[in-house]
C-alpha cells in the first residue's frame, strides 16, 4: 500500500501526523476547519499541495456534519473558513490561497444561478474539495511521467539516472504520488532509476525525517546527505539531475521552495547538472511577475538552536530562519508541470496552452 498523507471518505478526514514520523505512523481525525487550520499551523501536515487539500477537506467534513440552513450563512462560513485556513501558515506557498479564491468565486457564481438551494450549494462545495484531492494525484502522476521521460530524453539514453532532491515532495506533501518524488517514482517504475541522494534539509529536516522515510518505504535505492555535502556529491557521485518541488512559481519562472533550494541550483549550474522544478499548476502564481515579491515565511529560532528540544546552539547567538528561498529563473533548466515541461520563460504561455 502506498503512503497517504490523508485518508478521506465523505464525512471523515484523517491526517497523518508528520510530527511523529519516522518513529510512529499515526492518523488523527480532523473534524472541521479549526482542527484543519491547527494541523497546518503545527506542521502535522505540510507541503504546499497537502496544505490546500487538508484545508479544503476540513471544510468539507464540517459542512457534511453541520450544513448551514441559509445560503447567506454558507457563503459567510466558507469565506471565513478559507480566511482562517489561508492564515494558518504565512503564505509563501500559494496553493491554499489559490484554492480559497477559486472556491469563493465558484460559490458566488453557483449561488447566483436560478434555482440554487443551500443544500445543493453545500453539496457542490463538498464535491469541489473532493475533486481537489483526486485531481492532485492525477496531476502528480502526469508530472512524474512527463518529468521522467524528459530527463531520460536529455540524458542520451544513459541506463540509470542519479537524482538529487531536497525537502519532501512525495506522498506526504501531496494527495499522493508526489511531485519531485513523483518523478523519482516514475523513473523507478520505468526501471531507469539508479540512485537518489536526498538532503537532510536543515533546519526542519523534512529530508531526513520524511523523504528518507518515503524512500525506504518505497524500497528506492537512496542515500541521505547533509545539505553541506551537496557540492561534493554532485562532483563525485555522477548526479544526472537535481529535481525539487515548489511552493510558488511566478510568471517569469522564479521559484520559491524550501530554503537551500537556491544553493543547490547554484551548485548544479557550476557542475553542469540540469536543475528541474516539479510543480502542479496549482503552485503557479502567474499574477506575480517576479520572485522578488514572494513573501518568505520566517520560522521560530528554536528550529535552529534546538534539536529534539535540546539546546545545541550557544545561548545569546542571533538567529535568522527563513523557511524558503527563491531560485532565479536563470538557474532553472525547466519546470515540470502536469501540462508539460517548460523552460522558465515559456511557463506562462505553456500553462495557458497546456498539453
Ligand atoms: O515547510 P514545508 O515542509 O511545508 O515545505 C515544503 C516544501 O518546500 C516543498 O518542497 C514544497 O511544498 C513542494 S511539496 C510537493
Amino acid at each position: 500500500m502506498s503512503l497517504e498523507s490523508v485518508r478521506y471518505s465523505r464525512g471523515s478526514l484523517l491526517v497523518l501526523n508528520q510530527l511523529l514520523l519516522p518513529h510512529s505512523s499515526q492518523y488523527e481525525p480532523v473534524t472541521g476547519v479549526r482542527e484543519g487550520a491547527d494541523a497546518i499551523r503545527t506542521m502535522k501536515v505540510r507541503g504546499a499541495p497537502a496544505i490546500a487539500i487538508v484545508g479544503s477537506l476540513s471544510l468539507a467534513v464540517e459542512l457534511t456534519a453541520d450544513p448551514p440552513q441559509q445560503t447567506s450563512d454558507l457563503l459567510a462560513f466558507v469565506r471565513e473558513s478559507m480566511e482562517l485556513l489561508v492564515g494558518a501558515r504565512p503564505a509563501t506557498a500559494v496553493n491554499m490561497k489559490k484554492a480559497a479564491d477559486e472556491l469563493n468565486s465558484f460559490l458566488v457564481q453557483e449561488a447566483e444561478k436560478p434555482g440554487a438551494t443551500v443544500q445543493g450549494l453545500t453539496d457542490s462545495v463538498v464535491l469541489w474539495a473532493e475533486t481537489l484531492l483526486e485531481k492532485d494525484v492525477r496531476d502528480n502522476r502526469m508530472i512524474g511521467d512527463l518529468g521522467a521521460q524528459h530527463i531520460l530524453d536529455s540524458t542520451n539514453g544513459r541506463a540509470g539516472v542519479v537524482i538529487m532532491t531536497h525537502c519532501n515532495t512525495g506522498s506526504l506533501a501531496t494527495a499522493g504520488y508526489g511531485t519531485a518524488l513523483g518523478v523519482v517514482r516514475s523513473l523507478q517504475a520505468m526501471g531507469r532509476l539508479s540512485h537518489v541522494f536526498c538532503t537532510e534539509t536543515r533546519p526542519y529536516n523534512q529530508g531526513s525525517r520524511l523523504t528518507a522515510y518515503e524512500l525506504v518505504y518505497e524500497k528506492t535505492p537512496a542515500t541521505l546527505i547533509t545539505d553541506s555535502m551537496a557540492a561534493v556529491t554532485m562532483r563525485d557521485r555522477q548526479v544526472s539531475a537535481v529535481v525539487v518541488g515548489a511552493d510558488r512559481v511566478v510568471a517569469n519562472g522564479d521559484t520559491a521552495n524550501k530554503v537551500g533550494t537556491y544553493q543547490l541550483a547554484v551548485l548544479a549550474k557550476h557542475h553542469g547538472i540540469p536543475f528541474y522544478v516539479a510543480a502542479p499548476s496549482t503552485s503557479c502564481d502567474l499574477g506575480l511577475p517576479t520572485g522578488g515579491s514572494i513573501v518568505i515565511e520566517e520560522r521560530p529560532s528554536r528550529e535552529l538552536t534546538d534539536i529534539n528540544g535540546v539546546r545545541v546552539a550557544a545561548p545569546g547567538i542571533g538567529v535568522w530562519n527563513p523557511a524558503f528561498d527563491v531560485t532565479p529563473n536563470g538557474l532553472i533548466t525547466a519546470i515540470i508541470t502536469e501540462r508539460g515541461v517548460f523552460k522558465p520563460e515559456e511557463l506562462k504561455v505553456g500553462l495557458s496552452r497546456g498539453l
